[in-house]
């Protein structure tokens, strides 16, 4: 990779810079800060809110919409307990902790610098640290209304397994037929000993997966693993991310999870950071069908009606964070920039996934012919695409405002718009990235940003 393509940003600290950013114009909040926070998890705002469903509906489109062979499903964040034991999320599921002796706050073996024992204590510098102990990363959930009598179970770890115990209800309910796919998105929790990095490490989290089931054959399973695996580099580069950033990591077998024959990751590169896993693609063999045919007494074999076999299918896994793709499309799009002596930031957001795609501003908004024709403009253009309003202070001000957030296309509405009505009248039209204005009739804005924004 050419150094000088990822240089852009060098500045900044990324976490702050996305953090603060993103608490000030809207994006994501600390989780239940009125009360002091709760660690490991984030309340999205409304411009948060708008890109991640532009990103699941991005996935969604091109893993189900697009595709003949992927159907949807969306199963119940709480499952018999027993799904977790045959998951093997029980017993494998878990993370190294370990203790600092002497201020006592716990860490990620695997995550201190140099790993512990040889690195000190982030919070104190302490070098003593206990043995590392495994520690389980499932959150434990208690239902039912009879005190003793709660049944115990766990929030779901992954959104997997919510598909495996599925399969036969799709095979039985649907017209698929192997090779063919699941595609879920939802929440899933983990008690990260150490939240950390904004959504990039969190408690609480949204994926989005794909469990493509195939033949139990090495040649066929393995040219799926590699098809989804270039198809899912694809689809991130489709959201504009810069392909300097991304790279393909392929797992050691030392590093395998407990249900994974193979697995990669498509890792992001983050200035003064270093390469962060963004998603998994996990050939996981027939692990979670074969453990809940045995664990539930159901046969969840596959009658193969070409080959005259049955046979467990084999499986291929696509899993991305929602959050962390999130975060990645702010820190990629984040610039800063001089303009006539001042600091301009800038969110260059791909236009489809930007949470507005137009601002419309009157000009001034104590005219009320030129707040009227706005809200009217407004209003047409509305019902095609995601539009801001903003009416208050200097049109400077509103454009900076809007760059911040990623508004590809700002509108503003002045004297000379009221000119020739209905539709005679023009508008200043200024783009985010080139900052360059252009006067466009207003009866031709819905073409004009037809093809600006291409969607
Ligand atoms: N079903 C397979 C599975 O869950 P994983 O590698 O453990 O695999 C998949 O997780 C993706 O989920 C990760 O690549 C990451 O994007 C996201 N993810 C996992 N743990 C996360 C956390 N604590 N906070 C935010 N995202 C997380």
């Amino acid at each position: 990779m050419r150094m000088e393509e990822l240089s852009y940003n060098k500045n900044m600290d990324s976490f702050d810079a996305i953090g603060n950013l993103a608490k000030r114009r809207g994006y994501f909040y600390p989780g239940s800060e009125l009360y002091g926070g709760l660690s490991g998890t984030w309340d999205f705002g409304p411009l948060g809110v708008e890109l991640k469903r532009n990103i699941k509906n991005l996935f969604w489109k091109s893993t189900v919409y697009d595709r003949t062979d992927v159907v949807g499903l969306d199963a119940a964040i709480l499952m018999h307990p027993r799904v977790w034991e045959a998951s093997g999320h029980l017993e494998a599921f878990s993370d190294p902790l370990v203790e600092c002796k002497k201020c006592h706050h716990r860490f990620r073996a695997d995550h201190l610098k140099g790993n512990s024992p040889a690195g000190g204590c982030p919070d104190c510098g302490n070098k003593d640290f206990t043995e590392p102990k495994k520690f389980n990363l499932l959150v434990e959930a208690f239902l039912g209304v009879v005190e003793g009598e709660k049944t115990k179970t766990y929030l779901r770890g992954e959104i997997t397994q919510g598909v495996h115990v599925n399969f036969k209800n799709v095979l039985d309910s649907s017209r698929v037929k192997i090779p063919f796919g699941i595609a879920q998105i939802g929440k899933a929790f983990r008690n990260e000993i150490t939240p950390s990095q904004l959504l990039f490490r969190s408690r609480e989290f949204e994926q989005m997966e794909l469990q493509f089931y195939v033949k139990p054959d090495d040649k066929d399973s393995m040219g799926w693993f590699e098809f989804w695996k270039n198809e899912r580099m694809v689809w991130y580069r489709s959201l504009g991310l810069n392909s300097a950033r991304l790279r393909f990591k392929e797992h050691g077998k030392d590093e395998l999870a407990h249900y994974a024959r193979a697995a990669v990751d498509i890792e992001y590169h983050v200035e003064g950071e270093g390469w962060k896993e963004m998603e998994g693609i996990h050939h996981r063999g027939d692990w979670d069908l074969r453990r809940h045919g045995e664990f539930s007494g159901t046969d969840l074999s596959y009658f193969d009606e070409e080959e005259k076999q049955k046979y467990i299918p084999w499986v291929i896994e696509t899993s991305g964070g929602v959050d962390r793709a999130a975060l990645f499309l702010l820190m990629d799009a984040y610039h800063e920039e001089e303009v006539k002596g001042e600091k301009r930031v800038v969110l260059k957001l791909n236009f489809a996934v930007a949470p507005y795609k137009i601002a419309v501003f009157p000009l001034l908004a104590n005219k009320p012919d030129l707040v009227a024709l706005a809200a009217k403009i407004r209003d047409a253009l509305k019902t095609r695409w995601m539009v801001a309003w903003d009416d208050r202070g200097n049109i400077g001000k509103r454009y900076r405002a809007q760059d911040e957030i990623g508004t590809p296309y700002c509108v503003t509405v002045d004297f000379d718009s009221l000119e020739n009505p209905p539709a005679g009248g023009d508008v200043t039209v200024r783009d985010r990235d080139t900052m360059m204005q252009e006067r466009v009739k207003i009866k031709n804005l819905p073409d004009y940003f037809e093809k600006k924004l291409g969607i």
